[in-house]
């Protein structure tokens, strides 16, 4: 059985904030002013345990739930992750299990992660250059460390994507060495438009570098770019190609927003479902799971929230009201 939000579009991806912590402090994600030492993270009682979050993906099953996303935050910082992963695993052999993650701990968890039955991970790295990394992530490790966790990664058997925020006048002199870098690991890299999610991110059009902007400077470099058919139609990604195959994929969320075939909730780590990355509010399923709801009673729930769902923020960003507070990506998960 699959269900159908009020656009006729189903509920096939289920992407699960684990955390609201990180170990980086991007400064389009979480500015270190707003996200300091005062800044009040959730608390261990807040947070779904794994136990709870793996009840809310078996109620989604049979409505045909098809890929979870492991996020955060930085997911890597919860303890035992791999046990989460072996207890999806355990409810369905053929469900898509990815996780986002910004690399610097990847290498020492990738090898458990692969056996406890994950399949892939998206590694976001901003700049292969040195400074502009630590001054992208307000942090002092390298991409070098990343790259290592990458690596290893792949050793062990995981699919392994790349993921680039561009911004302008901050780091559109990394796309072609990005390339360059995921070219020679045979790795697809993905050049993100920078969006207007949260409210803590200055976000304001002039620093949006468009996907075609970006193939612009591709193709100048590198040659032509051929456009490579859909995989599925709720990818957010368009993925094109160099003529050595190298595959590289531009997620325009603002310049060619794909709402349309939009698949996708989100579980926050206190237990929230949002049907939108720029929703203002969730709706609060922590207390009927500690309450002892079965998947059952979870399903039902979500079901209902589902099938009134009628979000296309992307699409009518210009539209909306400027009053909006969306919820902070680091909170409901990329
Ligand atoms: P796969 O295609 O399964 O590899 O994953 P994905 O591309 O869905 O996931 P990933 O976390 O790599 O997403 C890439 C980026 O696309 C995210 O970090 C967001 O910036 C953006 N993105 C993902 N989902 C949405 C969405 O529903 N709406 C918008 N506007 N952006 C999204
Ligand atoms: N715009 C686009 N992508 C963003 N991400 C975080 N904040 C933004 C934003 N404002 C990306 C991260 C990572 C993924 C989880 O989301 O860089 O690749
Ligand atoms: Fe952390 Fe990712 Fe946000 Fe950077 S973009 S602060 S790595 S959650
Ligand atoms: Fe989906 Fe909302 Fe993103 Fe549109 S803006 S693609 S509805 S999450």
């Amino acid at each position: 059985m699959s269900i159908e939000d009020s656009m006729g579009r189903p509920l096939r991806d289920l992407r699960i904030s684990i955390t609201d912590r990180c170990n980086f402090r991007c400064t389009y994600c979480m500015p270190r002013e707003k996200f300091g030492a005062e800044h009040a993270f959730l608390a261990k009682q807040e947070i779904l345990s794994y136990e709870e979050m793996t009840t809310v993906v078996e109620s989604l099953l049979p409505l045909g739930l098809k890929k979870v996303r492991i996020t955060g935050g930085e997911p890597l910082l919860r303890k035992d992750l791999s046990v989460f992963v072996a207890m999806l695993r355990g409810l369905d052999s053929e469900l898509d299990i990815a996780l986002t993650t910004n690399g610097v701990l990847l290498e020492r968890h990738a090898s458990t992660l692969f056996e406890a039955g994950l399949n892939r991970v998206t590694v976001s790295i901003d700049a292969v250059n040195v400074e502009m990394f630590q001054s992208i992530t307000d942090s002092k490790n390298t991409p070098k460390e990343v790259f290592t966790g990458i690596e290893k990664a792949q050793q062990c058997g995981l699919g392994v994507k790349v993921n680039c925020v561009v911004k302008s006048g901050v780091n559109e002199q990394e796309i072609i060495p990005l390339v360059q870098a995921c070219s020679q690991r045979k790795i697809a890299v993905r050049f993100i438009e920078f969006m207007d999610v949260g409210t803590t991110n200055n976000w304001n059009l002039e620093s949006v570098v468009t996907g075609e902007e970006m193939r612009q400077q591709i193709m100048n470099h590198f040659g032509n770019l051929k456009k490579s058919p859909a995989q599925h139609p709720s990818d957010v990604a368009r993925m094109w190609s160099l003529e050595d195959g190298t595959e590289i994929g531009f997620i325009e969320s603002v310049s060619n927003p794909f709402c349309g075939n939009c698949t996708r909730a989100r579980l926050s780590a206190h237990g929230s479902i949002y049907t939108c990355l720029f929703s203002e509010s969730g709706v609060d399923i922590r207390s009927i799971l500690r309450f002892g709801a079965t998947s059952v009673e979870v399903a039902k729930l979500i079901q209902e929230i589902w099938t009134k769902r009628k979000d296309r923020y992307s699409e009518i960003r210009g539209e909306a009201d400027t009053e909006r507070k969306p919820v902070e990506m680091s909170f409901i998960g990329g």
